[in-house]
């Protein structure tokens, strides 16, 4: 049995990608455990693995070997169906890109995690203005389209959407990587708020000063975890000039 107060926890994982000629080994046993409410921070060199593992923690993907447990749950007993539902449930995902949906306002992108869950329309406009205040975005934002707001703005909906559903863990794939310095502060403010308030965060990131804004800072290289260390807060984008 897995204790119960790990959100996650990673255990020998392998991965390992098969093109018709190629076999390309991203992860070679990976151990992780994340506690409920620790905001940790993965960095590592471009190729070393990072994506990959947030993605089989996300559970897009599935490990070549080892396992993954989320809240306790074996991931790898879901069946497809089974695993779509509780990713849907579990996982909040951010992406450096935004990948907000043009054609819809910033509300109808927020709400859309709990379309699927069959929410009630009411409750998925009330929810989803919650989740947009509770990144510091503005209600005079809500039916403006994404590419009326800036880049930094359209990230805290981006989190507003990620976070709407309540999910066990936060998700980031290099979230400040297509903002300048002020707007990848805003954001990263956002994540440590959010954390503060209880939520699990683990945050990809090439940026030290930004992985200085989480508690753990995990390297990974070539594969492997190969250095764990306790962040410095004094480094953390937000405290800095
Ligand atoms: N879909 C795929 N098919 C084949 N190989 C892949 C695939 N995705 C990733 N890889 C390979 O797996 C290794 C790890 O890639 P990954 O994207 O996880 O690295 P990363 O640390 O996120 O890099 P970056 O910092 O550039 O985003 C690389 O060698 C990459 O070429
Ligand atoms: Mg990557």
């Amino acid at each position: 049995m897995v204790e119960e107060d790990y959100t996650i926890v990673i255990e020998d994982v392998y991965k390992a990608y098969v093109t018709s000629s190629v076999v390309t080994w991203a992860l070679l046993g990976v151990n992780l455990r994340v506690r409920r409410g620790d905001f940790i921070s993965v960095m590592g060199p471009s190729g070393s693995g990072k994506t990959t593992l947030l993605n089989l923690v996300g559970l897009i993907d599935r490990p070549t070997k080892g396992k993954i447990y989320i809240d306790g749950v074996d991931t790898s007993v879901l069946g497809d169906r089974e695993l779509a539902e509780f990713r849907n449930r579990k996982i909040g995902f951010v992406f450096q890109t935004f990948n907000l949906i043009s054609r819809l306002n910033i509300l109808e992108n927020i709400e859309l995690p709990l379309i699927a869950r069959g929410i009630p329309r009411e409750e998925r406009w009330r929810r989803a203005l919650e989740a947009l205040l509770k990144v510091g975005g503005d209600e005079s934002w809500i039916y403006k389209r994404p590419n009326q707001l800036s880049g930094g703005q359209q990230q805290r909906v981006a989190i507003a959407r990620a976070i709407v559903g309540s999910p066990s863990i936060l998700l980031a794939d290099e979230p400040t990587g297509n903002l300048d310095t002020a707007s990848a502060r805003v954001v990263v403010k956002t994540f440590v708020e959010l954390n503060k308030l209880g939520q699990t965060i683990v945050l990809i990131t090439h940026n030290p000063e930004v992985a200085h804004c989480s508690q753990e800072i995990h390297v990974l290289r070539d594969g492997q975890i190969v250095n764990t260390l306790k962040s410095d807060s004094s480094r953390c984008l937000i405290y800095s000039k």
